[in-house]
C-alpha cells in the first residue's frame, strides 16, 4: 500500500524547532524545496496492525555506548555530537571512491518513510516509522567492483564529540557489517529520520543503518565510513563478546542468547511479551539470503 502524503511538519508537532529548520536545510542541500517533496508512505503486512511506539520512547530510550550505557544517557548527552556538516567516506573495492558531504552521498534520491518493527538485543522491541533510503540505491550509484563481497560501517572516533569513547566499554570506533545481498536487499535502509523530522543525535544522527529483520546492534549509528571489503568484517559486539554475539545477527526465537531467551520480546510501553518472529516477521522477504546456511552456527 502506498499513500502519498505531504511532508509539510503541522506546528503542533514541532518538539525543537531548530530540528525542523535544520531539516528543511538539509532538504534544501538535496535539490529539493522542502514542500516539493513527497514522502511515499510504505507500511509493511508485519507492522500493518501494530501500534507505533511515542516519540518519546523512540528518542529516550536508547543504546548508543558513545555517550554512556545507560537507556537515558544517549537523550541526556548527545547533545555535543555535531552531526551538520558531515561526510562519509567512501573506500576499498569501489569505482567511485571519495569523501561524500550527504547531500552528494544521496544525490536526488527521493525521502521515504517507511514503517518497521524495529527491535533491540535486549528483547525489548518498537515499532517506529523511520525515514531513509534503500542503501542499495546509494551503493549501485558508488559501483563497487566484483570482489565486494561484504560492506563495513564505521561510525565516527571523536571522544571530544562523544565522550563514552574515553572509557574502554566497547573497542572504539563502532564497526558493523553486511553480506553484499544483504546490504543490497530493498528492506535495508541509511536513515536520516524519524517521525517525518530529521533524525535526532541519540538515534544516531546524521546518518545510521536499519536493517530490520536483524537484532538492534547491527543498526550502526553516526556512520563516517563506509568500506567494500573482499573479507566478513569484524564487528564490535562480535569482537567484544563473539560467545554472545555473531555477524549475521538475524532475529531467530530458537537461538537464545546466553543470558536470556529470545522467544519472546517485550514491546516497549507494553506489559505483557509477545511471541518473537523468525526475521523478526520478514522471513518472505528475506529467508531465500540464508538458503543452505545453518543458522544456529551463523548466529
Ligand atoms: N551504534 C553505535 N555507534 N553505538 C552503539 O552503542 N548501539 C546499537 C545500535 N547502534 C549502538 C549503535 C544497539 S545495541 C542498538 S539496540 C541500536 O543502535 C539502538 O538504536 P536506537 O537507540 O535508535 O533504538
Amino acid at each position: 500500500m502506498l499513500i502519498r502524503r505531504s511532508p509539510d511538519i503541522r506546528s503542533s508537532e514541532i518538539t525543537d524547532e531548530s530540528l525542523y529548520w535544520r531539516r528543511r536545510d538539509w532538504l534544501a542541500s538535496l535539490g529539493f524545496g522542502a514542500a516539493a517533496v513527497v514522502m511515499p508512505r510504505l507500511a509493511h503486512a508485519v507492522s500493518r496492525q501494530e501500534e507505533t511506539n511515542t516519540w518519546d520512547e523512540v528518542t529516550g530510550y536508547n543504546n548508543f555506548y558513545e555517550f554512556g550505557t545507560g537507556k537515558d544517557d544517549p537523550r541526556k548527552y548527545a547533545g555535543t555530537l555535531r552531526p551538520y556538516p558531515w561526510t562519509v567516506s567512501v573506500e576499498g573495492e569501489v569505482a567511485r571512491p571519495g569523501r561524500y558531504d550527504l547531500a552528494k552521498l544521496f544525490g536526488g534520491l527521493s525521502w521515504e518513510e517507511r514503517v518497521y518493527r524495529f527491535r533491540c538485543v535486549e528483547a525489548w522491541s518498537m515499532v517506529v516509522p523511520w525515514n531513509g533510503y534503500p542503501l542499495r540505491e546509494v551503493i549501485k550509484r558508488l559501483e563497487p567492483t566484483s570482489n565486494a563481497k561484504f560492506v563495513e560501517f564505521t561510525t565516527l572516533y571523536d571522544p571530544e564529540q562523544m565522550p563514552g569513547q574515553r572509557r574502554s566499554i566497547l573497542p572504539w570506533p563502532y564497526i558493523e557489517g553486511l553480506r553484499m545481498d544483504e546490504a543490497m536487499h530493498p528492506l535495508t535502509l541509511l536513515v536520516t529520520g524519524v517521525f517525518g523530522k530529521v533524525l535526532p543525535n541519540q538515534n544516531g544522527a546524521p546518518v545510521r543503518l536499519i536493517v530490520p529483520w536483524k537484532y538492534g546492534f547491527k543498526g550502526i549509528k553516526s556512520i563516517v565510513r563506509i568500506r567494500f571489503v573482499e573479507d566478513q568484517p569484524v564487528n564490535t559486539w562480535k569482537a567484544s563478546a563473539s560467545h554472545e554475539y555473531g555477524f549475521y545477527a538475524n532475529v531467530n526465537p530458537d537461538v537464545d542468547h546466553p543470558r536470556w531467551s529470545q522467544a519472546t520480546e517485550r514491546r516497549l510501553g507494553k506489559l505483557r511479551r509477545q511471541p518473537t518472529l523468525p526475521f523478526n516477521g520478514y522471513a518472505d522477504q528475506v529467508a531465500d539470503l540464508y538458503r543452505g546456511m545453518d543458522l544456529r552456527v551463523n548466529y
